[in-house]
């Protein structure tokens, strides 16, 4: 009889493939089918984030309350990246918990169920050519990793020891992936990696020398079938002309991009090691902007990093005037163990939620601004989840989330529809076709 798992994700797209990977190895082989019901689970996972320090904290009184909860003789496995920082550190807090396994060594899973007190978190591990079994959550849309880890060291992040180094996955494993994932019907590509359009610089097999980013692109746009790439996260460092260029121009690209500030200030974009300056950043921006009348920006930002005055926050903002981000994932600075940021004079705590509080105000005007742009135009909507109320939604080519009012059979296709209304965060529209 198969055996139930309950898997929390936490964190970011990476963590979400990684819990496809988890799901698709414990049933091949361990004879599990996900629940969402955490009581009847013989297995609990939960996959973490360590990026900043509350989902941290969360996780031991999370730990408690699944260990209450659980059916007798119900396993509880900790994943992910606080389980790549912390480690052995987790079994001596939650002497319940059956296994730790990290970020980079989610091939270890069945082995680590199976084997009770297993710490799989070697950041070195590499996982490029090892062939995941097939899970997908979506029936619409393929998440497929193209890199693992970040080469960078920006001073606030603790990814670098929670992934370990840059690796590329080899193209042929990628397009394999798409193909695959066509041929089951998808028609879109997401593209995952801590910075993607950084793909290439590394590979455990050399041979595969001389691809980009861009490349990859190409060589997946020609793949039959597929109608929609996206990717997260690009990096504004590697943004060069050719990269945009083909952004522009690729017609299956989908036009929403991910440009992660941090912050608009010269010497704070220092003191993080971003390796670009505010102007750079601009000019990027504008030149996407200048070339796709429709295309969405959305970004990071961080508020208070250490050291941050008054002026520095006055650039973030005019970054934020200038551009008019569609998207603002805003944070407080956090520090994180062992990272340089850590150790630097910090900002007092009420200076950074005041700052915060200033740049959500202003980004809701933008917002506000940009959707109501929207009503009498048309977007190509591709339709993936039919909702209780007889709403079905999808997702516009620039990633707006669209609802119509519609049936099952319009689940898996790309439809033109004229938008009629718009919130701040989502359009409702009639399909016109
Ligand atoms: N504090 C606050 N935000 C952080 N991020 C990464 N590290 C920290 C930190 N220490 C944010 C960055 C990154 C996003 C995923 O999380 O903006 O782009
Ligand atoms: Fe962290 Fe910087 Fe790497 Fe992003 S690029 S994962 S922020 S070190």
């Amino acid at each position: 009889m198969s055996k139930k798992l309950f898997i929390e994700t936490l964190g970011c797209q990476m963590n979400t493939r990684d819990t496809e990977h988890i799901i698709a190895e414990l049933s091949v082989h361990g004879n599990y089918t996900p629940t969402l019901n955490s009581s009847e689970a013989d297995l609990i996972i939960i996959n973490t984030c360590s990026v900043r320090e509350k989902p941290v904290a969360k996780l031991f009184s999370e730990l408690g309350q699944f260990n209450k909860i659980k059916k007798d003789g119900a396993k509880i496995g900790v994943c992910g990246c606080t389980a790549s920082h912390l480690g052995g550190e987790i079994i001596k807090r939650a002497p319940y918990v059956d296994f730790v396994v990290g970020a980079r060594n989610v091939s270890k899973i069945s082995y680590a169920v199976e084997n009770k007190g297993t710490i799989e978190i070697d950041i070195n591990n590499d996982e490029t050519s090892y062939e995941f079994s097939e899970y997908r959550s979506s029936n619409f849309k393929a998440n497929i990793n193209i890199s693992l880890g970040c080469d960078k060291q920006c001073t606030f992040c603790i990814v670098p020891a929670t992934r370990g180094d840059e690796i590329s996955i080899p193209p042929e494993i990628i397009l394999n992936e798409v193909r695959k994932s066509v041929n089951s019907g998808m028609k879109e590509i997401f593209l995952l990696g801590q910075n993607v359009n950084n793909y290439g610089k590394h590979f455990s097999n050399k041979e595969s020398d001389k691809w980009t980013f861009t490349k990859l692109l190409q060589e997946i746009s020609k793949v039959e079938g597929v109608e929609r790439i996206r990717f997260t996260s690009p990096h504004p460092l590697h943004m060069d002309d050719e990269f945009i260029e083909e952004f522009t121009s690729n017609p299956k690209i989908c036009k929403l991009i991910h440009v992660p500030l941090q912050s608009g200030s010269t010497k704070i974009l220092k003191d993080m090691k971003r390796g670009y300056t505010k102007e750079w950043f601009l000019n990027r921006c504008e030149k996407i902007k200048s070339k796709i009348p429709n295309v969405r920006i959305s970004t990071d930002i961080i508020v208070a990093f250490p050291g941050e005055t008054e002026k520095d926050f006055l650039d973030t903002l005019d970054v934020v005037e200038q551009v008019k981000f569609d998207q603002i994932f805003n944070f407080k600075y956090s520090p994180r163990p062992n990272t340089p940021a850590a150790t630097m004079e910090q900002i007092e705590s009420e200076i950074g939620t005041r700052r915060l509080q200033t740049l959500i105000d202003l980004h809701k005007t933008h917002q506000d601004e940009h959707m109501k742009k929207n009503i009498g135009t048309v977007h190509k909507v591709y339709f993936e989840d039919l909702k209780p109320n007889g709403e079905i939604m999808g997702f516009s080519d620039n990633g707006l989330q669209v609802f119509v009012k519609g049936s099952e059979e319009l689940l898996g296709k790309i439809i033109n529809v004229e938008i009629t209304h718009n919130s701040r965060t989502s359009l409702k529209g009639i399909i016109i076709e």
